[in-house]
């Protein structure tokens, strides 16, 4: 298989080859019409260019959204209905949760529209428009501008393209660079803010098999949530209102439980976050040898220290379920990224490109000028940055882990303000300081923040050259003979910053002295100082050089692959992925299905392991095979199944939709064989795991008994292109035919002897 990479890598790379690669991209909806859309064709694809992408009439595009931010959903019914993935609504549903009512535990599900539950602070964005600005950006500057003059122009203009955008004021827009700073895309969003808890199931189920099947396959995870979008009268963006109606989205998709089957088209649309595809392989040795080893570290050492609190109590738990799951996330993650960069030999892959690359570029004297030095260029930024890179980590990790810490950090204007004695700026940073903590307290439990203040400071401490260390340090060596327990304890005994009352009182008359007095704030702003005037000048020193050359090797791979379609790197913009459902083999001798059933999920079952515990109801519906018109002609239920779509973080929600336009699963997790897929894409190995819309819509329907809301959506019944036709579709939906068909045994009975015959 590793043989095969790097066979593919050199033809490519010796731009040999003009084929669009059908499962890896993640491509611009606006450009699919001019790059991909016959060779989606090719692959299944049966809606028009305009179907997807249109902006004067309603296209798939407009039933996407990006959720919070960092999720992608889509519109499932008329009524503004969004569905998107359990983790991605994990947060608000925590948020929602208390001790007597924890939906995070149970479930939850709205019996009727006035029972949806407001979420303060997520909005959802709905794509407007998106528009190349390239030539508006780079009008004028040449090869000659100098890299300072270039930058702030550059800036300048995306700041003014972005504001000129801002027709109304719920519009959200803004410029993104793509291709190292090559080419510039402006986004128009409008942006909704009444976004109500519609339905979750039980974390058992949307989160089952926990951290430890997370980033695995396979998998027989519910991991869906829904919400509703509320908007005004006119169906404008409006604050929550109890009177205002459900948004009527321009599209929906039609939710299809047809069936999916093996080599089915199918194609992602969501926000994916961030890929560093075209990273250098001296950038990939920094993460692989420095950074990521000091994350898993830290990450372990919180987890430990929140999870030791939140099993003792119910109230703890809910505070801190969503950190604890974030943190969690990526703390494998970065596991994963490791031993895949290992395994896939990225860093050796990509070396040898390098090398190739150099060789075009020294081929050709123009050649030579312009790209001969840019790898040079790039591995000289980042020796010099990588001295730096355990304060980088350590700020964000560590430093700014506990809550007390980095709330702190909103009093560093104030004290400012308090320096300089203007009244009226005092007053303003201390009322945004207010406004800001009320969030904050309900998000921490002051104990376990202690706790955590004192073990990453220490780490801190203990790992960090001590030449980058913060002022700070050198009192708690000196005071405390290094034991940040100790500072720890008296910091927060001391401090105003971890009761309302306290932070309150102070805020009413604010001095400077008991600002600076406050041990947490004292060691927050030495942190700040430190980073800003000591260690960001470094990092930035070698920023121009590194933006520099960056832009010039990408613009040179796409000189040297001239006939390649190139994708950009994933920027939390909307893409397109498109691919097929698929099967693959993890390692030699052993194959993975492209799709697990219920039965799986009584196979993990383990009353005694919180990840695997199975809720009766559930229990009881598999058993009896009771799954109605959401069975597969087999009379198994398929949970989750895997196509090799090109997708990463903030993908997580988006729909899986098939040729016909219609959704036929929900994106939710990426495989642990192709962790190294952020930095390089592996058509062996990469799959995109998603949940089946009929174990979706099974459990709203049979096991929250929530039908109302699949009654809303519009269902198909369609069977895959690629099924065993001979198999006769679900004709209508009414859910009392199917379920006198699976009473009557008729799909039941094979199954029962399709098993026996197993035996
Ligand atoms: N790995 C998934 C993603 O990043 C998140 C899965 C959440 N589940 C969990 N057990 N933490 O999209």
């Amino acid at each position: 298989m590793t043989k095969k990479f790097f066979s593919l890598l050199l033809v490519a790379a010796l731009g040999l080859t003009n084929l669009a690669k059908a499962d890896e991209g993640m491509w611009l909806p606006l450009l699919v019409k001019r790059l991909n859309h016959v060779d989606m064709q090719k692959q299944g694809l049966q809606l028009t260019a305009e179907e997807i992408y249109d902006i004067n009439n309603a296209s798939l595009k407009d039933a996407i959204v990006q959720f919070g931010g960092f999720c992608t959903a889509e519109f499932i019914s008329k009524e503004g209905l969004l569905l998107t993935n359990h983790h991605c609504g994990y947060d608000a549903i925590a948020a929602r949760s208390t001790p007597q009512a924890d939906y995070l535990t149970n479930g939850f599900w709205a019996a009727s529209r006035d029972k949806e539950l407001a979420n303060p602070g997520l909005f959802v964005d709905i794509l407007v428009r998106m528009e190349d600005v390239t030539p508006k950006v780079l009008e004028g500057i040449t090869a000659q501008t100098s890299e300072a003059d270039r930058a702030k122009m550059v800036s300048e203009r995306m700041k003014a393209l972005a504001t000129e955008a801002k027709g109304s004021e719920n519009y959200v827009t803004y410029v993104r660079d793509f291709f190292a700073g090559n080419e510039f895309y402006l986004f128009v969003y409008e942006r909704y803010s009444d976004v109500r808890l519609v339905g979750t199931p039980p974390s058992a189920i949307g989160k089952f098999g926990g951290d430890t099947d997370n980033w695995m396959w396979p998998r027989q995870t519910g991991d869906f949530s829904m919400f509703r979008v509320y908007a005004d009268a006119n169906n404008k963006p409006a604050a929550y209102a109890a009177t205002n109606k459900p948004y009527q989205p321009k599209k929906h998709l039609p939710v299809n439980i047809g069936g999916v089957e093996k080599n089915d088209f199918s194609m992602v649309f969501g926000f994916p976050g961030r890929t560093q595809r075209f990273m250098t392989s001296e950038g990939l040795k920094i993460a692989v040898e420095t950074s990521n080893p000091a994350r898993i570290k830290l990450r372990g050492k919180r987890l430990e220290i929140l999870k030791a609190d939140m099993d003792k109590s119910d109230a703890v738990r809910l505070k801190y379920a969503s950190e604890y799951a974030s943190i969690s996330n990526y703390w494998k993650y970065f596991q994963g990224q490791n031993a895949g960069v290992k395994r896939m030999k990225t860093v050796e892959g990509k070396v040898e490109n390098e090398a190739k690359y150099n060789t075009w570029a020294s081929a050709d004297a123009n050649r030579k000028a312009s790209y001969g030095n840019v790898l040079a260029d790039i591995n000289k930024a980042y020796g010099e940055q990588k001295e730096y890179t355990l304060s980088q980590v350590y700020l964000s990790e560590a430093a700014l882990a506990p809550a007390a810490a980095k709330f702190a950090l909103n009093l560093v204007p104030l004290q400012k303000a308090l320096k300089e004695g203007k009244a009226e700026d005092i007053k303003k940073t201390a009322d945004a300081i207010k406004a800001a903590s009320k969030e904050y307290f309900e998000g921490f439990n002051v104990p376990t923040d202690e706790k955590l203040f004192a073990a990453m400071y220490q780490m801190y401490y203990n790992d960090v050259p001590k030449n980058q260390h913060p002022d700070i340090f050198k009192t708690v060596e000196s005071k405390y003979k290094g034991n940040w327990n100790k500072f720890a304890a008296e910091a927060y005994k001391k401090t105003f910053l971890t009761s309302e009352a306290k932070l309150n009182a102070f805020l009413a008359k604010p001095t400077l002295k008991a600002l600076e007095n406050d041990l947490i704030f004292k060691t927050a702003s030495s942190v700040y100082t430190n980073y800003t005037t000591n260690i960001a000048p470094k990092l930035m020193a070698s920023k121009a050089s590194m933006d520099k050359a960056t832009r010039l090797y990408v613009a040179g791979l796409r000189e040297m692959q001239a006939d390649k379609v190139f994708y950009p790197d994933a920027n939390s913009t909307l893409r397109l992925s498109y691919g097929t459902v698929k099967d693959y083999e993890p390692r030699d001798g052993v194959h993975y299905a492209h799709y697990t059933t219920a039965q799986g999920i009584l196979e993990k079952e383990d009353p005694k392991d919180e990840e695997f515990i199975v809720p009766q109801k559930l229990i009881d519906l598999i058993k009896a095979k009771d799954f109605g018109r959401y069975a597969d002609k087999n009379g198994e239920l398929p949970v989750n199944f895997i196509t090799d779509n090109d997708i990463t973080g903030g993908n997580s929600g988006s729909p899986v939709i098939n040729g016909r336009g219609e959704l036929i699963g929900l994106a939710f997790d990426g495989n642990w064989e192709a962790m190294s897929g952020d930095l390089v894409y592996d058509k062996d190995y990469k799959r995109c795991i998603n949940v089946d819309a009929r174990y979706v819509l099974f459990v709203i329907d049979k096991f929250a008994g929530a039908g109302h809301l699949v009654n809303e959506m519009t269902l198909v019944t369609t069977p895959s292109p690629s099924g065993d036709q001979t198999v006769k579709p679900v004709e209508a939906i009414t859910a009392d035919k199917m379920e006198v068909k699976v009473k009557e045994g008729k799909v039941k009975t094979k199954t029962k002897k399709e098993k026996k015959k197993k035996k």
